[in-house]
């Protein structure tokens, strides 16, 4: 339904999905007789857990970096001893975005071949609330034919890669090629090509889907997190000072003297960042998470959920449970719906940073630190080992933003990389701000609850680079 009404997989291809009932584990579900090369929900699933791994983590996320750090050092809007003015934070940022982390899944050829393509992937994006009402194509032609031109766009991109490094995985084949990209790309391509069930329409249909997958939540979350940490100078200082203690150690254990040469790793070991990070996500993230009981009627306390049928649960009930979340004391407030860079942050002897969960009267022990699930770093801040960043009593269904279970987000580890470095190399490289710095941003409801909001009003901002950095 969701592959058809957003990404327009022909009907044929549907059907040829739907068939395939024997679930995402390498064994198919007992009862079920799919061919192996008809398993297309496990080939998609295995592909996304093993590929977004690793060293082929590492490795896009060092493409990603490089192409973004490049682009953004060689941009000719931006004078060097001026400010510039630009009409909209959110439009700069979404494309220099997409371009770097689509270098990186799906090489340089993807843009080469179709030079319009960020700004044709946000017009996409733009109308993702019309095409989730599933109304006919007359009723908005120019959504349908920005659809189309996307579609267009992966379509040149897959013939091309066919036609210069074919699609049979090969023993030899590196982690990226120039043609296809990250493994997984050429992959995905390998094996719906082996059901030949699937035209090159439902093809492109099945990337445009890990393209959206790819950038409709990590960018939108990405330029949330950007402002957030820029709009207050306080706030701003902090953080620079995590980023400046991520700069790569020469072998004499001094700091690199390049400012951009940054560890990814450190950067996401700060709890201060950590503690941002997770903010942003639980405020601004609205994802319907579909289940369905796939053997038995699922029984939980009184409530029966029937084999077969749809169960919807949102991450926004859950993040913005009053009942759950640490909203700081009367004196200092941080009501559920506002951002609040010190919610996850546990400090000891502290009476409104005890982690991200409400305490609760029969809290004897006063504030602990986490045991945070195995994503997160729970190390200490670079900057002050005291403080701690805390997933204590919200990791279990509290801070759900990427799902849970067998089918969890397996692009985690590299939105959070993406929203990092964008951070620390965008406040190395520029002094920004808004024009209005007091302006209200309200996350745009339109996309609830398809995913992460983006921010509803054009952000005009100027831009200075700086010549410290
Ligand atoms: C802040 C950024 C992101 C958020 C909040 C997010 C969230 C989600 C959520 C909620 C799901 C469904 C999980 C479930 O049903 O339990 C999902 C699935 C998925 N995501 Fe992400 N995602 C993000 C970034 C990414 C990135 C960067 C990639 C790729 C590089 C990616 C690839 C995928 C894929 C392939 C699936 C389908 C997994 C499956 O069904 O097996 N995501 N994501």
């Amino acid at each position: 339904m969701v592959m058809q009404l957003l990404f327009d997989l022909p009907s044929a291809a549907k059907n040829f999905y739907q068939s395939d009932n024997s679930g995402v584990a390498p064994n198919p579900l007992p009862g079920t007789n799919v061919p192996a090369h008809h398993r297309v929900g496990f080939m998609r699933h295995h592909a996304a857990s093993k590929y977004l791994n690793g060293a082929h983590l590492q490795g896009m996320t060092e493409r990603f970096v490089e192409t973004f750090k490049m682009r953004i050092m060689s941009s000719e809007h931006i004078s060097d001893d001026q400010w510039t003015e630009l009409p909209d934070f959110q439009d700069w940022l979404q494309k220099e975005l997409f371009r770097s982390a689509m270098r990186a899944m799906c090489g340089p050829h993807f843009e080469r071949l179709s030079p319009t393509s960020a700004d044709d992937f946000w017009e996409y994006m733009r109308f993702i609330p019309v095409y989730g009402k599933g109304l006919p194509r007359w009723t908005n032609r120019a959504a349908y034919r920005a659809r189309d031109r996307v579609l267009g766009a992966i379509m040149r991109w897959h013939s091309h890669a066919v036609e210069h490094a074919g699609c049979e995985p090969r023993a030899d084949d590196s982690i990226w090629d120039e043609y296809w990209g990250a493994k997984i790309m050429k992959e995905r391509y390998a094996y719906a090509t082996k059901t030949e069930h699937l035209s090159a329409e439902a093809k492109a249909s099945e990337d445009l889907a890990m393209i959206f997958a790819m950038n409709a939540n990590a960018v939108p979350a990405t330029v949330w997190f950007v402002l957030e940490l820029t709009r207050s100078p306080e706030l701003l200082l902090r953080v620079r000072k995590e980023v400046s203690a991520a700069r790569i150690k020469l072998p004499s254990g001094e700091p690199s003297p390049d400012p951009f040469n940054l560890d990814v790793h450190v950067l996401g070991s700060s709890a201060l960042l950590q503690s941002c990070y997770a903010e942003i996500l639980r405020l601004y993230m609205t994802a319907a998470l579909m289940r369905s009981p796939e053997r038995n009627d699922y029984i939980l306390g009184r409530w029966r959920f029937p084999r077969g049928k749809l169960i919807v649960l949102s991450s926004r009930t859950a993040h913005h449970n009053t009942d759950l979340w640490n909203q700081g004391t009367p004196d200092d407030f941080h009501p559920i719906d506002k951002f609040w860079s010190d919610r996850f942050l546990g400090v000891p002897d502290d009476e409104v940073r005890v982690g991200p969960a409400r305490v609760l009267q029969t809290d004897k022990e006063g504030p602990t630190v986490t045991k945070s699930p195995s994503d997160h770093d729970n190390t200490s801040t670079k900057t002050d080992p005291e403080i701690k960043f805390s997933m204590e009593r919200v990791s279990a269904g509290g801070w759900v933003p990427y799902g849970g279970g067998a089918h969890i987000c397996p692009g985690r580890f590299f939105a959070k990389n993406e929203m990092l470095a964008t951070f620390a190399l965008i406040s190395t490289a520029f002094d920004i701000e808004l024009l209005d710095p007091d302006m209200h941003i309200e996350p745009n409801m339109d996309y609830f609850p398809i995913g992460m909001l983006p921010p509803k009003p054009k952000l005009p901002f100027r831009i200075r680079r700086k010549t410290t950095a």
